[in-house]
């Protein structure tokens, strides 16, 4: 099975990142072919990419041993990957950080991972093709990072879909 660890959203902070993706929707050219834009119930933030590996138990068990401080993140500026356009967090480093604690653990355990450096920034659409500068106002929404997801990734009926297999909360001390 495809997995990846990530950040889930709360209800605000997905109907501000949907905000952000209706602002960007100014941007479509008529003949701007076709935006595939991120379904609000995908949105999230990737701490980790493993890819196929048919072990999940191994990797719940590198996972259970993680912990942290839960912090906030609000969303940030847009910023582009090609075509793929994405928001920024406030607070990146502290995300930084539990990525690399995240892949810290993998790594212990023996499972396999993207290792190119983590660049906090969640997927809001592929394929918007203009060469304008995207500007968004921001809404100020917060949420507090006391979760972390194992998630599968497949399609069905040709959706991309993704499905929690197993999270670790924390409590705020
Ligand atoms: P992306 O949104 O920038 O494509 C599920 O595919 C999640 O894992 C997405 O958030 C994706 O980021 C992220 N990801 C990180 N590295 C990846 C890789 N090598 N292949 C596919 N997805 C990757």
């Amino acid at each position: 099975m495809r997995l990846f660890v990530a950040v889930n959203f709360t209800e605000p902070f997905r109907k501000t990142l949907l905000g952000y993706q209706n602002q960007l929707r100014k941007y479509v050219s008529p003949d701007g072919g076709k935006p595939n834009w991120t379904r609000e119930e995908n949105l999230h933030l990737t701490l980790a990419f493993i890819g196929e590996y048919n072990r999940p138990k191994d990797v719940i068990r590198a996972l259970e041993r993680i912990e942290w401080e839960p912090f906030t993140i609000s969303p940030a500026k847009i910023g582009r990957f090609g075509s793929l356009r994405w928001a920024g967090i406030e607070n990146g480093e502290r995300a930084v950080r539990l990525a690399e604690a995240v892949r810290a653990s993998l790594k212990e355990n023996g499972i396999p991972f993207d290792e190119k450096p983590m660049k906090p920034h969640i997927t809001l659409v592929r394929e918007l093709n203009t060469e304008e500068d995207v500007k968004i106002i921001p809404d100020g929404t917060e949420m507090t990072v006391n979760r972390i997801s194992l998630m599968k990734s497949e399609r069905i009926g040709g959706k991309l879909t993704y499905t929690e297999v197993w999270g670790k909360s924390m409590k705020e001390s």
